[in-house]
């Protein structure tokens, strides 16, 4: 049963689905009995993944495409249609995460950052939203961050970004709400990714407990903990979540938080 009460086979689309985030979105969709379009621009990591989830069973179709490309995203969009039939989930994950105040970033670096994060999800969104529409209705999930929801010290491209995820998700679930779309963002706190191995690299071994400790479960989420709310949102059982901002932080959020003494 797919989340538009389809009893069809479902399709979906997941941007950044080579890494992290997406690659266990991706693997949890294929599970649910999905055929998944794979987009990333990463393409020896997609190939992997791709092989990986076909040996287990898995319908997925790899489309090797830079999501900020607009031709390249409408034309993953149409691929999938063509190749896996009518599109009812749509996840974005695929980011970056460059650092820095606005004093240490460069405008090419604001621009990158402000491409993949956010005008990618617009993208995705602008060619996904009406195959939705014309599939009786959809899910658009994408994944924001905790720095979608509050500020980031040394974060100011991202977490800009990251608040207009989150606006356009909030608009997105009024404006297409009535059409049978349900949109909404994921906002994690650190992950255990690639990306957040990357953060960690530049930083003093000290940094990755640091921030553990500020986390009132004491630890970063894996990525599977991020698919499993992905997967929730974008099923019938999340049949009323429209406009939602499901922040999967272990409670960093939650308030102010004092680590045990
Ligand atoms: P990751 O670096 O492991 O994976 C990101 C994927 O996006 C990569 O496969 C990369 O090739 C792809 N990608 C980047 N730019 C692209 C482009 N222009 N076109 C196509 N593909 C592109 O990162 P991770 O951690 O899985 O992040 C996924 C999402 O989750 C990102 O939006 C990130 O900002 C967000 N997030 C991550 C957190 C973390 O701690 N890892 C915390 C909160 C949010």
């Amino acid at each position: 049963m797919t989340a538009n009460g389809s009893s069809v086979r479902e399709v979906a689309l997941v941007t950044g689905a080579a890494s992290g985030i997406g690659r266990a979105v991706a693997g949890a969709l294929v599970r649910r009995g999905a055929s998944v379009a794979l987009v990333d621009r990463a393409q020896d990591a997609l190939r992997a993944v791709a092989d990986e989830l076909t040996e287990d069973g898995g319908r997925v179709l790899a489309i090797a495409a830079d999501v900020t490309q607009e031709d390249l995203v409408a034309g993953a969009v149409d691929r999938t249609v063509d190749e896996l039939g009518p599109l009812c989930t749509t996840v974005t994950c695929a980011g970056i995460a460059i650092l820095g105040s606005v004093l240490d970033l460069s405008l090419q670096q604001w621009r990158a950052t402000l491409d993949v994060n956010l005008t990618a999800t617009f993208l995705a969104a602008r060619y996904a939203v009406p195959k939705m529409v014309q599939a009786g209705g959809g899910t658009f999930t994408a994944i924001a961050s905790d720095a979608g929801v509050q500020g980031a010290p040394g974060y100011a491209a991202y977490c800009a970004s990251k608040h207009g995820v989150v606006g356009l998700v909030r608009t997105m679930a009024l404006d297409h709400g009535p059409q049978g779309v349900r949109s909404n963002a994921v906002c994690p706190g650190f992950v255990e990714t690639p990306m957040a191995d990357q953060i960690f690299a530049e930083g003093t071994p000290e940094d990755r407990a640091f921030y553990e400790s500020t986390v009132p479960l004491g630890r970063f989420a894996a990525p599977e903990e991020v698919a499993s709310a992905v997967l929730h949102l974008s099923s019938a059982e999340a049949s009323y979540a429209n406009g939602l901002l499901y922040n999967l932080d272990g409670g960093s959020t939650a308030g102010y938080f004092e680590p045990p003494r």
